[in-house]
């Protein structure tokens, strides 16, 4: 295992990763994890990751320097090179000017983690400090234009860092970089993969669970699915399931939800009508992360309540992702904006959280899912926010808005459905921004409702593109829109890419 230590870049979850593409189990934790608790986990290297911070602010994130004295091979990656050179007595300074993007890293000496690899290769930088000396020990492996030590080793002690970033696909060998020092330094055998990582986590969660109890917040989609699955392969009926219909779902959803689980996978599945609670939090509410917060909050009172229902149980089951922790702001990560199942956790839960998925992205999860036998159409189905219809009609909700949005939608799942795409696109739904304009229908003026068409694709979900959908089946969506959706006289398809947009428009 590879221990990835977390000094703040957003992708810092790419190197555990890569890591994991070959064959080899990585974690990435935060960098206050103390050298005694690196023992326990006993990995077999570690990388320290990049980060914001200048090595010598008063605020930078540092990490136990006894880390360094655990005998097991380390590399750094930016940030994690000039805090290893700062470790070892190495000078790190400002750089005149930042780099950021494609340069030319031209090897001097080739330590274990360049063997096989060019002279000369593509890297990707991202830094405004350099290292400008090496620590006693160390030999220069790598400059480039900027850098006078863009990589540097002591093969003695198996230290190894360089300021580029191998996580990106920007840079040419960064994957075989990673590999080298996986294997040919750290030795790892790379017989790490889905089926390992079941057989872990159900173990971990049979250790954690014992004979107590376990609630699972149940969705209907691929996340909440792949973990109700898991634990109830790792503990049966002391599983119980929860579905909450908070009356923001999608035509048809909680009927569908119902059959597939209780009846297909047999498990115990309660169904919670709340949508009178939902309704009246967030009646005249309009603020996003407001909303986000309420239906968060409310999500977890439900559960709360349903639990004390059902006497006993300790835990709840989340399918909250790597993404969705990432972008709710984490110790070290700016907050993008609070996902429901992150962000909205009320301070006076009493349930001990279980998230067995909080390491992977959704690609992984699908993987996940597929090895834990459960159907294609549940695995590839597309991602559904918890705030549900609630973050897609903007500003305040009302039933009638509601079925606006629940109704273009259905057609939109329809037509994509029909047109084979439903693969191709990562995630298609319709939203209601709350403004009116005018129209003509049947020689009347109309003055309705705008129904916007968000199609985007992506790999996790951290960025994506505007799905290219043939006009002609866009044309057949907006007409059958327009016709079939009361209050609805215009449509519009959003073509923002994100960043700079997000996914979801609150
Ligand atoms: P954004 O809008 O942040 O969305 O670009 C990225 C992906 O996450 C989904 N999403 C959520 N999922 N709880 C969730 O479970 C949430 O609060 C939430 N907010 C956004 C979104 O649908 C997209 O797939």
């Amino acid at each position: 295992m590879i221990l990835v230590l977390d000094f703040g870049s957003q992708y810092n979850q790419l190197i555990t990763r890569r890591i994991r593409e070959l064959g080899v189990y990585s974690e990435l934790h935060p960098h206050t994890i103390t050298a005694e608790e690196i023992k326990k986990i006993n990995p077999t290297g570690i990388i320290l990751s990049g980060g914001p911070n200048s090595v010598y602010d008063d605020t930078a994130f540092s990490c136990d320097e006894r880390i360094f004295e655990l005998g097991l091979p380390i590399m750094g990656i930016c940030y994690g090179m000039q805090l290893m050179t700062k470790h070892f007595g190495g000078r790190v300074e400002r750089a005149k000017n930042r780099e950021y993007g494609k340069a030319t890293l031209k090897i001097q000496h080739s330590s274990s983690i360049f063997t096989g690899l060019p002279e000369e290769q593509i890297v990707w930088m991202s830094h405004g400090d350099l290292v400008m000396e090496t620590p006693e020990g160390f030999s220069v492996d790598g400059i480039n234009a900027s850098c006078p030590i863009a990589a540097m080793s002591d093969e003695s002690r198996k230290l190894y860092a360089v300021q580029f970033h191998p996580e990106v696909r920007h840079s040419a060998y960064g994957t075989e970089i990673l590999k080298n020092f996986v294997f040919n330094v750290c030795e790892c055998t790379g017989d790490w993969s889905m089926e390992n990582f079941v057989e872990v986590e159900i173990e971990k969660i049979r250790q954690e669970v014992g004979d107590r109890k376990v609630l699972c917040a149940l969705s209907g989609g691929v996340d909440s699915s792949v973990v109700a699955v898991l634990i109830h392969q790792a503990i049966g009926d002391q599983l119980t399931c929860i579905f909450v219909d908070h009356g923001l779902l999608r035509k048809g959803e909680a009927e569908s939800v119902m059959k597939t689980f209780s009846e297909g996978f047999n498990m115990n599945v309660i169904l919670v009508d709340a949508k009178e609670r939902f309704f009246s939090k967030l009646e005249g509410v309009s603020d996003p992360e407001k909303k986000r917060k309420i239906i968060g909050n409310e999500f977890i009172y439900v559960f709360d309540d349903e639990a004390t229902k059902l006497e006993g149980i300790d835990f709840l089951a989340q399918g909250t992702l790597y993404t969705d922790i990432i972008e709710s702001g984490t110790a070290t990560a700016q907050t993008i904006k609070s996902h429901h199942n992150v962000g909205g956790l009320p301070e006076d839960m009493q349930f001990t959280l279980i998230e067995p998925l909080n390491t992977l992205f959704k690609d992984e999860v699908r993987a996940l899912g597929t090895e834990l036998g459960i159907p294609d159409e549940i695995v590839w189905r597309q991602p559904f926010p918890g705030p549900g219809l609630g973050i897609r009609v903007l500003g305040a909700i009302s039933e009638e808005k509601l079925e606006i949005v629940r109704e273009s939608d259905y057609i939109l799942r329809d037509e994509v459905k029909k047109a084979g795409l439903e693969r191709e696109i990562w995630q298609y739904f319709t939203v209601l921004p709350d403004i009116r304009s005018v129209g003509v229908m049947g020689d009347a003026r109309t003055y309705d409702y705008t129904i916007g068409i968000r199609a985007v694709t992506s790999i996790d979900g951290m960025t994506s593109d505007w799905a290219r959908i043939p006009w002609e089946v866009l044309e057949i969506i907006s007409t059958r829109i327009v016709n079939e959706v009361d209050h609805v006289n215009r449509v519009v398809y959003d073509i923002t890419s994100k960043p700079p947009a997000t996914i979801e428009w609150e």
